[in-house]
């Protein structure tokens, strides 16, 4: 295929052709990211699981390599799970220039693959030997390094008593001690734990577990127990947040060359003809003391500014229901990214905000409308900022990605835009009243693929 059909993201990931679920093991190497995932090569949906594999040199643009973890070859199952580089070679598996890379997976009990190759060829460790068991249902290990224990740490969702997740260490990423248990309801499937600066502050770093909704809550972890005086979870995106919705099973990147926690989460939904499921955009976490508490940011990482082609830009420019105030008037694109500074505290319009893929009958696929009366954007909390509030989109062939206020609105969503020239419209409307747009940015964005 050449991945240009209707819904097929331009500058988001999916796999070739077949179904794609969860991240899986994102980690980078020697230069190179590698993204892992849930596949099923030979169907639309989900059966059989594989791990695909994809790198980069961006985070951006990505290539597909062949499978990584395959039924037959690789015993037990092949569900989601976590990786790491084993740069001090604890598990005694390096046999060349290559560090291993590790990774872990397995259902109701933890199974390790490795590579001496650099991830271009899997075995399974000890032809996969649980190295991990425990009672009742259990899943998706993510592996961490603990710099003040000098241990690695690994967390594995398991329901037994209620969902929660097992926390485990070891020195040697085989033999693993159970340290403790961190029971909450809400914690299911695919959990995460990372630290993040407090308002960027790197003396002041809070861990963040969080689950495959992207629900999390933030405390202290000792190297073998979290704790928190959360009652409960903050979620960090406002998609739907399940495995039938657009936003699902993120992971962070392990050993990332700087101090960054990128995230990527599958989109579950999309699909065209020969492939299902995508990944979101990369997106940098942050940590931010805002009104209503601590909380933790998504903003696409910087690389994604680099796909930029073209740049429109409107200033001061006063937006009201006459459709001639309107700066994109007879303006179209395919594939973009808007960014835009609206004034609120001088608006009088009840509603503005943006029409996506707009026909020349005034049909749209896509509004995305603030409410200037309970400061919400579509539905969901977006309070101004020194009177005004920033949108950025990242408009893809079937995904929408809003991002408010430099990350601290998040909203991952998909949409199956009607992208024939004739649907390619966009629209900023007021209505009414007026609004003031300090600052418009329509970047034309081209498909990352090669
Ligand atoms: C989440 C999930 C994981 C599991 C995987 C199987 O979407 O259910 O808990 O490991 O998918 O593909």
């Amino acid at each position: 295929t050449d991945y240009h059909e209707p819904q097929r993201g331009q500058f988001h990931f999916s796999a070739r052709s077949g179904w794609m679920n969860d991240v899986n093991a994102p980690l980078y190497y020697r230069g190179t990211y590698h993204l892992f995932f849930q596949h099923n090569p030979h169907g639309l949906a989900w059966d059989t699981m594989h791990w695909g594999h994809a790198t980069s040199t961006d985070l951006t643009h990505w290539t597909q390599k062949p499978i990584a973890l395959e039924p037959g070859v690789h015993p037990g199952d092949l569900w989601s799970g976590a990786g790491v580089v084993d740069t001090a070679n604890v598990t005694g598996l390096k046999s060349g220039d290559d560090d291993p890379i590790v990774v872990f997976t397995g259902t109701n009990g933890v199974s390790m693959a490795y590579s001496t190759d650099g991830a271009k060829t899997f075995t399974s460790f000890d032809n996969g030997r649980k190295l991990v068991t425990m009672p009742g249902t259990s899943r998706d290990p993510k592996v961490l390094w603990h710099e003040p224990t000098k241990r690695w740490v690994m967390v594995v969702w398991s329901d037994a008593g209620g969902n929660g997740v097992n926390i485990y260490t070891s020195t040697n990423l085989i033999d693993w001690t159970l340290r403790s248990r961190y029971a909450a309801n809400w914690l299911f499937e695919c959990p995460d734990l990372f630290q993040l600066p407090l308002d960027g502050n790197a003396a002041d770093k809070r861990w963040v577990l969080t689950d495959a909704s992207g629900e999390y809550v933030v405390g202290g972890f000792d190297g073998t127990a979290f704790s928190t005086t959360w009652t409960g979870p903050q979620v960090m995106d406002h998609g739907r947040n399940s495995a039938d919705g657009t936003f699902y099973a993120g992971l962070v990147f392990a050993d990332m060359p700087d101090n960054r926690v990128v995230q990527m989460a599958w989109q579950p939904g999309n699909k065209g003809g020969t492939w299902t499921g995508n990944a979101s955009i990369p997106a940098q976490l942050g940590l931010r003391t805002l009104p209503a508490g601590i909380r933790v940011t998504r903003f696409p990482v910087a690389e994604v500014s680099a796909l930029r082609t073209g740049t429109r830009t409107w200033t001061s420019r006063t937006v009201t229901a006459d459709p001639a105030t309107d700066p994109l008037a007879g303006v179209s694109a395919d594939t973009y990214e808007l960014e835009a500074t609206f004034e609120v505290s001088t608006a009088t319009a009840t509603r503005f905000g943006f029409r996506l893929h707009t026909r020349p009958d005034g049909s749209y696929d896509r509004a995305v409308s603030y409410d200037r009366a309970s400061q919400t954007l579509d539905g969901k909390p977006l309070p101004t900022v020194n009177g005004s509030i920033k949108l950025r989109l990242l408009v893809d062939r079937g995904q929408l990605e809003i991002f408010g206020n430099d990350g601290t609105f998040s909203w991952t969503d998909n949409v199956a835009f009607d992208s024939t020239p004739t649907s390619q419209g966009i629209r900023l409307f007021a209505e009414n009243g007026s609004v003031r747009l300090t600052t418009l940015r329509l970047h034309q964005i081209n498909s990352t693929w090669g």
